[in-house]
């Protein structure tokens, strides 16, 4: 279905026309190229961490850095249930299973106390998981001083899911700058946007050459085509790099305004009852990538999106948990009452453009 306002529309103009432009002018079409290391570089120094590897998407970024880490086929890897399928779909990928968790109401992200309660019980049966992905849902950062906590006293590695939140805060650190190594994707409707891209970023140089050296084919440094490792294709273009520095340097500008769309709905709502807008937990600021709104029912939340469905004004539920999805449902899920709730009531409302018609 097409409409007149989408939920997360890109916004490109003159700037990444001109970075587009020299890329092609450049004559560095094949593949990589001066854009990506920049990019590689500006995006890590913007987060606050040492390195980068830009890659095609979001979910090669999950995957390699789950293989870095050193998540190998039976494992287990913890995921919040409240979040996009590719989060999950990654474990797959490696052979492991996910463990979904339920999420807190303050950020609507991976719930502390759960994951200290399941790996308090997992480390008693001496079988802890390989890894807990942690994702910063909607472009709120997650408790990190909680769960940093928990993990640390269980040796157990954290991978930050930050595909939705580039340019959050947490305290002083931005989001991308936790756990082993953090994700972002600039697929089309994320709040930058390369049309489809994603980055890991680290502190850990070793950790990102080996994400580079997988993503590249697992091309030896020979002369002829050596390998040693199964490899992927999972390297960004030149020129989407390009539309992605043009992008990353409009961030602020992108943050800005989908922040004053959400505080609008905030005022609606405050006035007209019906729902509430889920706003920044106290530890951060959130990127306002989008607006969610928790309606007092399910049936209203319902009504509100065929309304704007019939205004061609696009609303989305939102993310239906992982442990409620036909794929998983032979996963072990602890709780799930809460996202599976917020699923029924909730509904993401457009981020660029306020109607009140
Ligand atoms: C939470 C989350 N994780 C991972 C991804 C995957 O990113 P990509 O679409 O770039 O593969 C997305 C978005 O699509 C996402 O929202």
């Amino acid at each position: 279905m097409s409409y007149d306002v989408y939920l997360s529309a890109p916004n490109v103009g003159d700037l990444e026309k001109e970075y587009v432009l020299d890329a092609l002018d450049s004559g560095w079409v094949a593949p990589l190229g001066p854009h990506v290391n920049d990019f590689e570089h500006e995006l890590a120094s913007m987060v606050g961490v040492d390195h980068a590897v830009a890659l095609s998407s979001g979910t090669a970024g999950l995957h390699l850095s789950l293989l870095v880490a050193g998540v190998k086929t039976g494992d287990e890897v913890v995921v919040p249930t409240l979040t996009f399928a590719a989060t999950a779909f990654a474990v797959k990928y490696i052979g492991a299973e996910p463990v979904f968790i339920d999420s807190e109401a303050q950020s609507l992200n991976l719930d502390p106390e759960l994951l200290a309660d399941f790996l308090s019980r997992r480390a008693a049966e001496d079988r802890l998981p390989a890894a807990v992905i942690v994702v910063d849902v909607f472009g709120q950062t997650a408790n990190y001083t909680a769960i940093e906590k928990v993990c640390a006293e269980f040796g157990v590695p954290i991978i930050e899911d930050a595909a939705e939140a580039l340019g959050a805060t947490f305290g002083d650190c931005m989001a991308g700058s936790f756990g082993k190594a953090a994700a972002f994707s600039f697929n089309g409707n994320k709040i930058i946007t390369t049309s489809g891209g994603g980055m890991v970023v680290s502190n850990d140089g070793e950790f990102i050459d080996r994400v580079r050296y997988f993503a590249t084919q697992t091309r030896q440094p020979v002369p002829w085509y050596e390998h040693e490792d199964v490899g992927y294709n999972y390297r960004l273009s030149n020129i989407l790099a390009a539309l992605g520095r043009a992008q990353l340097k409009r961030l602020p500008e992108f943050i800005a305004k989908r922040k004053s769309v959400r505080d609008q709905y905030v005022s609606y709502f405050a006035e007209h009852g019906g729902a509430v807008i889920q706003e920044d937990a106290p530890w951060g600021v959130s990127n306002s990538w989008l607006s969610v709104a928790i309606f007092d029912n399910a049936s209203d939340a319902e009504k509100m999106r065929l309304d704007l469905g019939a205004q061609r004004i696009e609303a989305r539920p939102l993310w239906k948990p992982m442990h409620m999805q036909p794929v998983f449902e032979n996963n072990e899920v602890i709780g799930g009452e809460f996202a599976r709730d917020i699923f029924e009531r909730g509904l993401c409302l457009p981020s660029l453009q306020f109607c009140t018609s």
